[in-house]
């Protein structure tokens, strides 16, 4: 089993580190090579995604991803930015499907902004689609505006589009995920609007007739927004498109506690995939050695369970993190009262000693 390890920038490098370890105690015999990738890869090789990093991720059986992009490059031409090599990989990779499974443990039911009753026993899982939509579309680009309203100014424009096969795909995913839970899949649209995401409930509609057992609910992204804060627990599934599901999931983070908590898999049709916590790299944090572990090592236990065919294994690192949380240890991003404040190597530490 190879692992391609790209740890990328600001705490991308502290919260991998921890992974590793995580991943190395279970004495199971992996290979693991790292590269560099975002930030770092440019300031080695002049690209956040060298040919050689790609390479490297396509030919391993799994990557594990940290995190890239920094402020410092928000000057750069777009294509040498740091988040290029996300987006290259999910898109060279084919990795369409992205899973992010936000689960509020018992222990972080203080930890969250919102009221204990709102969050306590979450369990729901986001399905966003990852290669399409309006991150993907062209035409992109600045010109002159030739209409509108005010014909002769800049403008800037994106493409906002999916095709039926795109669409259909993940909302097989969707639904067969729903089949191991409860039955109960919320597309997500704004299908009042855009043309796009007419087409998008169409097709999601088509497809859930091969799942009669499965419930379909449709709602608009701006009140699903709503609802995931006034009661999430209402939802199990829920499929959308690649920026709404962007936006959605980070605000579904904090039902979990923090950012810190929320893991990632990106699959692709052949079950290869990419794992990542939900969050970026953290300038504000980076290098003070407090960033919160848990959301990458949750990861690579989804990693071993989904890539790796490792489901014991991850059972383990679930295991452990729920230990260490029941020990009450907790970086600053999920401290409360009577709990006991630590970094991130401490954390990644006593996850490696609850393994053990
Ligand atoms: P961010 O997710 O990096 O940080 C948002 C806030 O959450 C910050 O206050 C940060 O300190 C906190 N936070 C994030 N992860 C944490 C952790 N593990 N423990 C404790 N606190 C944590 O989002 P941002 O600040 O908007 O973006 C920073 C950079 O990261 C940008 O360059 C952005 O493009 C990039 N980014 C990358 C990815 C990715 O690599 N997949 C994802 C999101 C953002
Ligand atoms: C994420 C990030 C990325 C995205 C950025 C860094 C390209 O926010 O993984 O959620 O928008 O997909
Ligand atoms: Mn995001």
């Amino acid at each position: 089993m190879k692992i391609a390890v790209l740890p990328g920038d600001g705490i991308g490098t502290e919260i991998v580190a921890e992974a590793v370890k995580v991943l190395q105690a279970l004495d199971l015999s992996f290979e693991m090579e790292s590269a560099p990738v975002g930030g770092a890869a440019y300031e080695a090789h002049g690209h956040p995604l060298p040919e050689s990093t790609l390479k490297l991720a396509q030919q391993a059986d799994a990557v594990l991803f940290g995190a890239v992009g920094d402020w410092k490059y928000d000057k750069l031409e777009r294509a040498l930015r740091p988040e290029q090599a996300i987006l290259g990989l999910r898109k060279h990779m084919g990795l369409f499907a992205n899973f992010r499974p936000a689960i509020c443990y018992p222990e972080l039911v203080g930890a969250s902004t919102l009221k204990p009753e709102v969050i306590s026993g979450l369990d729901i899982l986001i399905i966003r689609e990852l290669t399409g939509d309006i991150y993907f579309g062209q035409p992109r680009g600045r010109r002159t505006a030739a209409d509108g309203h005010f014909p002769g100014a800049d403008e800037a424009f994106d493409t906002m589009r999916y095709s039926k096969p795109e669409i259909e795909r993940i909302a097989h995913v969707a639904f067969q995920a729903a089949r191991k839970r409860s039955k109960k899949v919320t597309s997500v649209d704004k299908a009042n609007v855009l043309e796009t995401f007419q087409f998008w409930k169409d097709v999601v509609t088509e497809v859930h007739a091969q799942y009669p057992d499965v419930e379909l609910e449709h709602m608009y992204v701006d009140n699903a927004a709503m609802q995931l804060v006034r009661a999430p627990k209402k939802f199990d599934v829920v499929v959308t498109g690649n920026m709404f599901g962007d936006i959605l999931s980070d605000e579904a983070s904090m039902l979990t506690g923090s950012i810190g908590m929320l893991p990632s898999a990106s699959l692709n049709a052949s079950n290869q995939g990419l794992y990542e916590p939900s969050h970026g790299s953290a300038p504000d944090i980076a290098g003070k050695g407090v960033a919160n572990p848990l959301a990458t090592i949750l990861s690579a236990a989804m990693m071993l369970r989904f890539s790796l065919n490792q489901a014991q294994a991850a059972d383990r690192i679930e295991a452990a993190v729920k230990a260490v949380l029941a020990q009450g240890l907790r970086t600053p991003d999920i401290h409360s009262e009577g709990t006991t404040k630590v970094g991130t190597a401490e954390m990644g530490a006593a996850v490696v000693k609850a393994l053990r």
